[in-house]
């Protein structure tokens, strides 16, 4: 019935998340509200650690991808659970930076990293800055050089896969804003170019295909590939890189119907190809790392709203509107993305209505979702959206001045906040007369 293993119904008929009754939770901290369960992103945590002993003998880390979810408490949370960290922008790196992130586990992403944020990273020693193109390889060189030091870096490479997933979040084929083609010949000269300039240190490459994808196929493509690569390399330059880094990726259960491998089979699938690649090249086991964002944290989140009104009209659907909406979650507005959701109150009641889950936001297209089956709902109700735990609060915005919700953390049956709910204070604090 429920995507995710952190979520059940309790005696009263109430969801439940990591042991904690959502109704309570939504008294308590008011709605629209952002609930994550702690103790469930720290053993997806453990699952990829584990998968790394088990199939690469530990060669290789888990970097979470923060641009899923974050926020100082998660940032903390990775460092503690000895993960890396994928960052992409400055306030990710910002955020990482204010709880301690050990620096020689960030991976530094961006197609256009500005001056600044480079320098940044240079400063605090990020031990892979992740070169998207020519212009930022050769600008990175003088600010190292200036700064008397050595960048190391990984190439982001565009293998050619094109994994079946929605246009806006594929990357790896070779219509992308993101790193260097190997099929024109660019990402081999890029490598030649790193491997000449003096203040970089060429440490591996890098490629990412795309996020939410259910096969495992392109990613063994991906391996394939890039170690092909690799071998290539060292044919050409000499050189033999010493680190691999395959993205992130791996999707998750959004509906009942879904049923993503798990992440087991897909460690298995893909180390196999890494090993056989290595032993038919004769290239020595590239450190491996990952890159996972959404399976992290995304079945770990629900978010809580009180429904306001309910609409029906005769002959064409019900629409329930809630107290959030697009500024909280803009996904299905974006890519269409399809949520399960239950009333929180009646949990334990079947879903006998059918109906669109609409936001408070000017704006038609504000949904979180049509045709969900729901428990029969009225005004009052807190509705439970499931698996918001990627991509929701990270992508909020303030459309119509409506403050972000606050985000709350569920362990061992407590709860607590670590992101306040934004106030009009807040919102209204940069304006100008
Ligand atoms: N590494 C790189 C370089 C990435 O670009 C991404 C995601 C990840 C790792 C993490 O991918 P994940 O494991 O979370 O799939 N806003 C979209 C998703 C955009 C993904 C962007 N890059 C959504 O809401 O579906």
């Amino acid at each position: 019935m429920f995507v995710s293993d952190c979520l059940q119904v309790n005696g009263q008929g109430h969801l439940t998340i990591g042991g904690v009754d959502s109704v309570a939770l939504a008294q308590q901290y008011g709605t629209p509200l952002y609930v994550m369960d702690e103790g469930q992103i720290r053993e997806n945590c453990r699952k990829y650690r584990q998968s790394f002993e088990k199939y690469y003998q530990g060669h290789g880390i888990a970097a979470y991808a923060s641009k899923a979810f974050c926020c100082k408490a998660i940032c903390n949370i990775m460092k503690e659970e000895q993960m890396g960290l994928d960052v992409v922008s400055g306030g990710e790196l910002y955020t990482a930076m204010s709880v301690g992130f050990p620096a020689d586990r960030i991976y530094f992403h961006g197609n256009n990293k500005t001056p600044q944020e480079l320098l940044e990273a240079l400063d605090y020693g990020v031990g892979h800055i992740v070169v998207d193109n020519l212009a930022e390889l050769e600008l990175l060189n003088q600010l190292a050089c200036s700064q008397k030091k050595q960048a190391s870096i990984q190439l982001r490479i565009k293998p050619g896969v094109d994994a079946h997933t929605h246009s806006f979040i594929r990357t790896g084929q070779i219509d992308s804003k993101f790193g260097f083609a190997l099929e024109t010949g660019e990402a081999l000269a890029a490598v030649k170019e790193a491997l000449a300039l003096p203040n970089i240190e060429l440490k591996g490459l890098h490629c990412h295909i795309g996020s939410q994808i259910f096969e495992i196929a392109p990613f063994e493509h991906t391996a394939r590939i890039m170690l092909d690569f690799l071998a290539e390399i060292r044919t050409q330059t000499g050189a033999e890189l010493k680190e691999l880094n395959l993205g992130g990726g791996f999707g998750i259960q959004y509906l009942p119907s879904e049923h993503p491998a798990g992440y087991d089979s897909y460690m298995e699938k893909v180390s196999q190809v890494v090993k056989e690649s290595c032993a038919e090249n004769n290239f020595p086991m590239p450190f491996i790392t990952l890159e996972p964002g959404r399976s992290i944290v995304g079945s770990a989140g629900i978010t809580l709203y009180t429904v306001g009104a309910v609409k029906v009209i005769p002959n064409i659907r019900t629409y329930v509107s809630v107290d959030g909406g697009m500024g909280d979650n803009p996904r299905y507005a974006l890519y269409q993305s399809r949520y399960h959701a239950l009333v929180a109150n009646k949990a334990a009641e079947p879903a006998s209505m059918q109906v669109t889950i609409a936001g408070k936001c000017c704006e038609s297209g504000d949904l979180i979702g049509e045709g969900i089956p729901v428990q029969p709902v009225q005004t009052g109700d807190i509705l439970a959206v499931l698996s918001t735990g990627a991509y929701n609060y990270s992508m909020a915005s303030n459309y119509n001045r409506i403050p972000r919700p606050a985000v709350v953390m569920v362990k061992d049956g407590a709860s607590r906040i670590v992101v306040q709910r934004e106030t009009f204070e807040q919102i209204t604090q940069n304006d100008l007369l």
